[in-house]
Formats: structure tokens, C-alpha cells, sequence
């Protein structure tokens, strides 16, 4: 049996729950979240700020609130167990990205990084050294991004890492693919605020050494932050993380 801690748990955290609910080898732990609201019928404790015994008691603590909430809580998480995180702009701040690598050296514990609302994050990282050019442009309705434009704006363009600073609950996409890929610095964002759109879309374009890949990603979001591809794809990772048993597996 798996244990599983969330940190946080609207959108993403519940069809988790909901997931775990249906599966006999994982149960959750327990649910860290102040505005929790328990429409879901999860019976665990739920806590309104951290508690080190709970931590204590999981085997993976899922991240599915801010990354200011993550940053917060890292060594508590680290000290315990092994994390899956869905804040990933976390990692646009250098000193996150020190402190994670220095507790999982410490702790020797792993860091899992989700392909949440996009796919290929694997396949970028396998490529590596070839990139020489990495673009991320994403599509957005204003009230996603927490805005309240009259019409199509591009509200900002240059490094990811700037990007993570001024919208750090939209460009998760874009800290992933900086982070698998050519780094903060190098990879380039455009986010575009379209008051037309109801999804959230994502163009990933990547080139060097004769290769070219070109991804689109579209996903109904009706203003949300989080489209709906992501609570399926969370949960297929959910499951890869915790290694899901006989049969097929996609690598
Ligand atoms: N990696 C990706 O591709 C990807 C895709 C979509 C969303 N995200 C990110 O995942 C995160 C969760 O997305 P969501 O759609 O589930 O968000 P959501 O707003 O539905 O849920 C976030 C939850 O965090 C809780 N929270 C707020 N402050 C907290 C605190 N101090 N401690 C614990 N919990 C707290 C809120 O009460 C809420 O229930 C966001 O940071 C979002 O930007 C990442």
C-alpha cells in the first residue's frame, strides 16, 4: 500500500483523490489544504497548516497548490519522502532549485516533475544537448491569466524564467520544458491574452542539429487555470511514479 500527502487539492489534487479511490494499492494520507472544501467524499485528515507527523506517515507527497505554498513546505516534504509537484515555476527562483537539489542529495530522494498539461517533457530531456532553440508560446483567455483584457494582447515575451516571476501560476508548461530542456535563461516565452479563446494552448518549438519538433496543445479551460487534459495526464503520472504493476508501460 502506498500512502499519499497532498499539498493542496482543487482542480488537479481531487481527480487525484478521486483516482486513488478507485485504486486498492495507494490510499491518501492525508490533504494539507486551508480552503479544502470536501465535495469529493474523502474520508483522511485534512490539515489548514503542516504537520510533521503527516508527513511523516507518506510514501509521496503530490504538490497541486502554489509554488509559493511548495517552496514553503520543500525541506519538511524532502525530509520524509519523495515528491510530485505541478507548481513548476518553483524552479525559475535559482535558490529553489539549489535547496531541492542539495535535500534530495541529503535525503536521496526524488523529484517528480509531471508532464501535466503538455507530453513529450521525456522525450525534450533525452534530446538535450542538441537544442539550440526552445520557444513556448502559450494562448490564454484573460481571466485565466487574471487579467481583464478587451482583446488579443501579447502581455509578455522573453526568457521563461522572467515569465515565472510575473505569471507563476500560468507558464508551468514553460518552466518544464526550460527545466528538461536549455534552462530558464535560454527558453523563450510569449503568453498571449485572447478574450475569443475557452482554452488554454500551447505551441512547444524545438531545433538544433537538423532536428525540428513542433507541439500543439489545446485544452478546453473556460477561463480556469488548469485545462482539462491535465487531471488525466496527472494521473497517468501518478501512477508511473508509484510504478504501475505488470503489463504495458509507456517509456
Ligand atoms: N505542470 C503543469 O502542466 C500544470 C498544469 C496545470 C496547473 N498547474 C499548477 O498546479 C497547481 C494546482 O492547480 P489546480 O488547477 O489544481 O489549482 P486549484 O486552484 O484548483 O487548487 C489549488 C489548491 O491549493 C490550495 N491552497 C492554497 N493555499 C494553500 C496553502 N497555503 N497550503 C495548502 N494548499 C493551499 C487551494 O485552497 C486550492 O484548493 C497550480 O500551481 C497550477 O498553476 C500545473
Amino acid at each position: 500500500m502506498r500512502r499519499i500527502g497532498f499539498l493542496g487539492c482543487g482542480k488537479i489534487g481531487k481527480a487525484l483523490v478521486r483516482h486513488i479511490a478507485e485504486r486498492e494499492d495507494m490510499a491518501v494520507e492525508f490533504i494539507q489544504d486551508p480552503g479544502f472544501i470536501n465535495d469529493i467524499g474523502v474520508q483522511c485528515p485534512v490539515l489548514a497548516k503542516a504537520d510533521e507527523a503527516a508527513f511523516a506517515g507518506a510514501d509521496l507527497i503530490v504538490e497541486c497548490a502554489t509554488a509559493q505554498v511548495l517552496s514553503e513546505n520543500l525541506e519538511l516534504i524532502l525530509a520524509h519522502c519523495d515528491l510530485m509537484m505541478f507548481s513548476v515555476t518553483a524552479f525559475g527562483d535559482p535558490d529553489f532549485e539549489r535547496r531541492a537539489k542539495a535535500l534530495c542529495g541529503t535525503y536521496g530522494r526524488t523529484i517528480f516533475i509531471p508532464h501535466g498539461a503538455i507530453l513529450g517533457l521525456d522525450g525534450i530531456f533525452d534530446g538535450g544537448p542538441v537544442w539550440r532553440q526552445v520557444t513556448v508560446e502559450t494562448v490564454k483567455s484573460p481571466s485565466s491569466l487574471g487579467r481583464q483584457d478587451n482583446r488579443r494582447s501579447v502581455v509578455y515575451e522573453g526568457p521563461t524564467r522572467e515569465a515565472c516571476v510575473h505569471f507563476p501560476r500560468n507558464v508551468n508548461v514553460h518552466a518544464a520544458v526550460a527545466l528538461a530542456g536549455i534552462g530558464f535563461d535560454r527558453t523563450i516565452s510569449r503568453i498571449i491574452s485572447d478574450p475569443e479563446v475557452s482554452t488554454n494552448a500551447h505551441r512547444i518549438s524545438l531545433s538544433g542539429d537538423g532536428i525540428s519538433i513542433t507541439l500543439d496543445i489545446s485544452s478546453y479551460a473556460a477561463g480556469a487555470v488548469t485545462g482539462a487534459y491535465t487531471p488525466y495526464s496527472a494521473c497517468g503520472s501518478l501512477d508511473r511514479a508509484l510504478g504501475n504493476g505488470a503489463g504495458l508501460r509507456f517509456v
